[in-house]
C-alpha cells in the first residue's frame, strides 16, 4: 500500500509557510501609532509621554499601584529581584521547569535559585515549594508555563504563611486570569516580558508590576536613574541621593516598543478571548486520540494559551517516539515543536556548572544534575508544542486534520511497519 503521511512521501495537510501565526499583529493603525511616537520622541528618560501612558494603563489593566517599563523581560525580573533586596546567603524558591531568566538574574545578585518541581501543568508546585523552605529563604518565584496560571492562590498563602515575597514570571500569560483576577497582580512582584511572541508584546520589552511604593523607589532605583528617580522618589527618602546614578544600570524601555505595546493592548482581551476559543476546540479533539493527553486547567483559570503544551504517552501509542510524532506533524506542515530554550534550568550549563561562567560565586551555590526534576524532566521529553490561533479557524481546523490522519496512520511511523 502506498503511503499516507507526508512523513513518507504522501501530500501534505498543510502548504502554508511558516510561521503560520505572525505575532504581535500589526495593523494599518499598529504603524500609525509607532510612526506617531518616532514623529513626537524616540528618547523618554523620565516618565511622561507614551512611557506614562502605558505605564497607567498597565497598572489599570492589572490592577496594581505601579506598572514600570523595561528594556526586556529578563530586566524585568533583575529589577525585581533587586528591589527585594536579595544578597548573598538568600535562597529564592524558583521553578526547575522555566525560561532560564525566571532564575538567572539571582546569579547577578548572589541570591542562591532553589529549583522546585512542577506539578502536572508544568508549573511550580505549592507542596514542593514549601517542603523546600529554609530558615534561608527569601523569595518565591513562579512562571505560568505557556499562560497557564499556576496555584497562585496556593502560592500567595504559602508565602504569607512564611512570612517570603513571591514573585510571578507572568511572560506567558499576560491578560490570564484566576478566579477572574490578573495573574501579575498576586505576587509582591510580577514581571512581564514583552517579546516578540508573548501574548502582549513591544517586540522587545518588559513591565514590572506592584502594588508596594518602596519597592516602586527600589525598582525604579535599579534600571531608571536620573530624571525619573529624582522626581518620583520622594526628596525626603533614605534612598532619594542615589537618585542621579541609581545601582548604575540603564534598563529603560524604548519609546517605539512602548508605542507598539500600547496600541496592541487595548486588543489583548479580545485576542484572548479568540485563543480560548480555538484552545477548547483543539483540546477536545485531542483529548480522543490514543496517547495525547491535553492541559486541564481548573474552571476558575482562563489561560493565555501561550501554546497549547500536549503531552505525549508513547507507551499508549504504539511506542511512537515523541520526536517522529513532532516530525509527522512538521512534515503535514504543522507548525509543531519541542520546547528547545523551556526547560529543566538542571539541563544548562549555568545551573549544573556555573563557575566557568561566575567564577565567584557565594560558598554552597546549588550545582544542579541533568534529570534532577523527574516531573519537569518527563513532561519536558514528552511535550509537543502548538501555537493558539486567535482568530485562524481554518488552520485551527487543519492541525486537527494533520493529527488525525497521523494518529489513523500511525503505523507507518513505527520502526517496523509491518511488525
Ligand atoms: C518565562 C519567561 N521569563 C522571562 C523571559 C525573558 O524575557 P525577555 O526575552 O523579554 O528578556 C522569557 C522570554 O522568553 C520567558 O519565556
Amino acid at each position: 500500500m502506498s503511503p499516507q503521511l507526508a512523513l513518507n512521501g504522501a501530500t501534505p495537510v498543510l502548504n502554508r509557510p511558516l510561521p503560520h501565526l505572525a505575532w504581535p499583529p500589526i495593523k494599518p493603525a499598529t504603524t500609525a501609532a509607532v510612526i506617531a511616537q518616532l514623529a513626537t520622541t524616540v528618547s523618554i528618560p523620565d516618565r511622561s509621554g507614551i512611557i506614562a501612558e502605558l505605564e497607567d494603563k498597565l497598572a489599570a489593566y492589572f490592577g496594581v499601584r505601579h506598572a514600570v517599563l523595561t528594556s526586556s523581560g529578563t530586566a524585568a525580573l533583575h529589577s525585581a529581584y533587586a528591589a527585594l533586596g536579595l544578597h548573598d546567603g538568600h535562597e529564592v524558591l524558583a521553578p526547575a521547569y522555566t525560561f532560564h531568566a525566571t532564575a538567572s538574574p539571582l546569579f547577578h545578585l548572589r541570591a542562591s535559585p532553589v529549583l522546585v518541581d512542577c506539578d502536572p501543568l508544568g508549573n511550580l508546585d505549592p507542596d514542593a515549594a514549601e517542603a523546600a523552605i529554609t530558615p534561608r529563604t527569601r523569595a518565591i518565584a513562579v512562571t505560568h508555563l505557556w499562560g497557564v496560571p499556576a496555584q497562585i492562590e496556593r502560592l500567595r498563602a504559602l508565602a504569607d504563611r512564611y512570612g517570603l515575597a513571591l514573585i510571578e514570571d507572568a511572560s506567558h500569560a499576560a491578560g490570564a486570569t484566576v478566579s477572574g483576577r490578573k495573574v501579575g497582580s498576586f505576587g509582591d512582584l510580577a514581571a512581564i516580558s514583552m517579546n516578540g511572541p508573548k501574548p502582549l508584546s513591544a517586540g522587545e520589552g518588559g513591565i514590572v508590576l506592584t502594588n508596594d511604593d518602596e519597592l516602586y523607589y527600589r525598582v525604579l532605583l535599579h534600571g531608571q536613574y536620573n530624571k525619573r528617580c529624582r522626581a518620583e522618589i520622594p526628596a525626603e527618602h533614605p534612598l532619594h541621593r542615589y537618585a542621579v546614578t541609581g545601582t548604575g544600570l540603564k534598563l529603560r524601555i524604548h519609546p517605539l516598543a512602548a508605542a507598539l505595546a500600547a496600541e496592541q493592548l487595548p486588543r489583548l482581551d479580545d485576542y484572548l478571548a479568540g485563543r480560548r476559543t480555538l484552545a477548547e476546540k483543539m483540546r477536545a479533539r485531542l483529548r480522543g486520540l490514543a496517547g495525547l493527553t491535553v492541559p486541564e486547567p481548573p474552571n476558575d483559570v482562563a489561560p493565555s494559551w501561550y501554546a497549547l503544551a500536549i503531552q505525549h504517552h508513547p507507551e499508549q501509542c504504539d511506542g511512537i517516539p515523541t520526536h517522529r510524532v513532532v516530525e509527522a506533524l512538521q512534515a503535514e506542515g504543522v507548525d509543531v515543536d519541542q520546547p528547545g530554550s523551556t526547560r529543566p534550568l538542571s539541563d544548562h550549563p549555568l545551573f549544573n556548572a556555573p563557575n566557568p561562567a561566575f567564577p565567584n560565586l557565594p560558598e554552597g551555590w546549588p550545582r544542579y544534575r541533568p534529570g534532577q526534576f523527574p516531573i519537569a524532566d518527563a513532561l519536558h521529553r514528552h511535550t509537543l508544542k502548538l501555537p493558539v490561533p486567535h482568530d485562524d479557524d481554518a488552520l485551527t481546523e487543519d492541525y486537527l486534520t494533520a493529527f488525525t490522519k497521523i494518529w489513523t496512520h500511525r503505523h507507518e511511523l513505527k520502526e517496523d511497519p509491518t511488525a
